[in-house]
């Protein structure tokens, strides 16, 4: 089969509400760790003090907050993404006992603790099926305002995998010989990384995950995204693990400069409206 790509995308409150719940909390948990870096203070003090009317804007007004949303103040459609009588999934819950808890965490630490990133790999065919469900598990993450803002693209194509490895090979060159600096490449230097990357081409699968930074409404109009970096750095986590859960082995890779090559050979541009239409109906 040449290229391979799926997008999708799954309901928030999907079936396996423990799990939402868990990434939910972590996500939180990143949250409060990204406020208190920032200077966790700014963000408290106003809710604490009384002549603070709009707590929001007082918060700090030369916060630069269009990583997590743009201000949408101003505009005129007034009616949200989702449905407004938004239907949601029933969550079935039933509570384990705590000997079932403490056996299931402790499986699932003996699980995680197991995953090593490898940067070499068995070319052994893997069944497409179980791709298909990682990446149905990664899908079910959370995300800001359930706005789902990734595409998961699979390539199993040996041409195209031999075109991506040509690209990052070219880009990581110049990385590591000039883009890095001498501080980053030399903390790499215990890793034992380097611009060469054979196991493009030898891994059975390489799964490429893409932030949608907005999307498109039926009437034509932009759906804004909130806090996509983060939901996709959750999703990627969901993978990783789902990965692993599955018996299966991964190289997390995030190749400087390659982005806009990949995107374009992958047919994922972005940028314009257009471009993510196209995105939002492959
Ligand atoms: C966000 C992120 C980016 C990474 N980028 C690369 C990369 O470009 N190339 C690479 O060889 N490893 C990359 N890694 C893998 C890390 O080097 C690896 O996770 C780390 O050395 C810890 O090893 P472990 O995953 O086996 O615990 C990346 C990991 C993360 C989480």
């Amino acid at each position: 089969m040449k290229e391979s790509s799926l997008m999708e995308s799954f309901p928030f409150f999907a079936k396996h509400g423990h799990m939402v719940l868990g990434c939910f909390a972590v996500a939180l948990l990143i949250n409060l760790l990204l406020r208190s870096c920032r200077g966790g203070e700014q963000f408290v003090r106003p809710f604490r003090t009384e002549q603070n009317h709009n707590p929001i804007k007082e918060l700090n007004p030369d916060e630069d907050f269009s990583e997590y949303g743009e201000a949408t103040d101003g505009v005129e459609d007034d009616s949200p993404s989702l449905p407004e009588n938004l239907e949601h999934v029933k969550f079935e819950y039933s509570r384990p006992t705590e000997n079932e808890m403490r056996e299931r965490s402790r499986k699932f630490y003996e699980i995680t603790n197991a995953r090593r990133t490898l940067r070499f790999f068995s070319p052994d065919p893997v069944p497409r099926d179980v791709i298909v469900n990682i990446i149905k598990a990664a899908g079910t993450s959370p995300s800001g305002a359930h706005t789902e803002p990734w595409t998961f693209v699979v390539v199993s194509n040996p041409d195209l995998k031999s075109d991506i490895r040509r690209i990052v090979e070219h880009e990581e060159e110049l990385n590591y010989a000039k883009r890095m600096g001498k501080r980053w490449t030399t903390d790499l230097r215990p890793l034992g990384t380097n611009w060469h990357k054979e196991y493009l081409t030898q891994a059975p699968y390489l799964i490429f995950v893409f932030k949608q930074d907005y999307g498109i409404l039926p009437n034509g109009k932009r759906k804004m995204h909130y806090y996509k970096e983060m939901s996709v750095a959750i999703a990627c986590g969901i993978l990783i693990t789902a990965i692993q859960y599955a018996g299966l082995v991964t190289l997390t890779s995030t190749p400087l400069n390659c982005g806009p090559a990949l995107r374009t050979l992958l047919k994922r541009p972005m940028g314009s409206l257009r471009h993510q239409a196209y995105e939002a109906l492959n």
